[in-house]
């Protein structure tokens, strides 16, 4: 599994626990995060990771700022980009179930319910269903043309 991931300064606080979860799922990551909090611009991060992926053979990335809110939306602005806010383990599978996520985001200065290492996994775990989801996910890029 080949991961690429990316931060910004306040993302600084989780990206250690998510590193970690993904070296648990053996993933070569390509980390073109930052560690330090001098700040930098999220839509920067989103879009030094999302140019890298997009260049082909990685799996899934993760992109982390302060609430996660931020990158995931300068993320879903690069077509080809499709960019989960994930809150929970439920959340995690279902992004990639449903919705085919090819990014998840996540927040340094968010309180969830349960640990960034277990939603990590469950979305790497988890498989695109397919079917009905996959007109529905086309229909999302095809919103890319407005
Ligand atoms: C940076 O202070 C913060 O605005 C950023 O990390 C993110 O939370 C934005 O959505």
């Amino acid at each position: 599994m080949r991961v690429i991931l990316s931060n910004d300064h306040g993302g600084i606080a989780v990206r250690e626990a998510i590193l970690s979860a993904l070296n648990t799922l053996n993933a070569e990551v390509y980390d073109m995060g930052v560690s330090s909090e001098n700040s930098v611009d999220y839509p920067d991060r989103a879009a030094l990771a999302a140019s890298e992926f997009l260049k082909g053979g990685y799996d899934f990335g993760v992109l982390i700022c302060g609430t996660g809110i931020g990158i995931s939306m300068a993320a879903n602005k690069i077509h080809g980009i499709r960019c989960a806010l994930i809150y929970d383990s439920f959340s995690a599978r279902l992004a990639r179930e449903h919705n085919n996520a090819n990014f998840i985001a996540f927040g340094g200065r968010m309180h969830y319910h349960e640990p960034v290492e277990d939603m990590v996994r469950a979305f790497a775990e988890a498989k695109f269903e397919g079917g009905r989801h996959a007109c529905r996910v086309e229909k999302i890029h095809q919103l890319e043309s407005l």
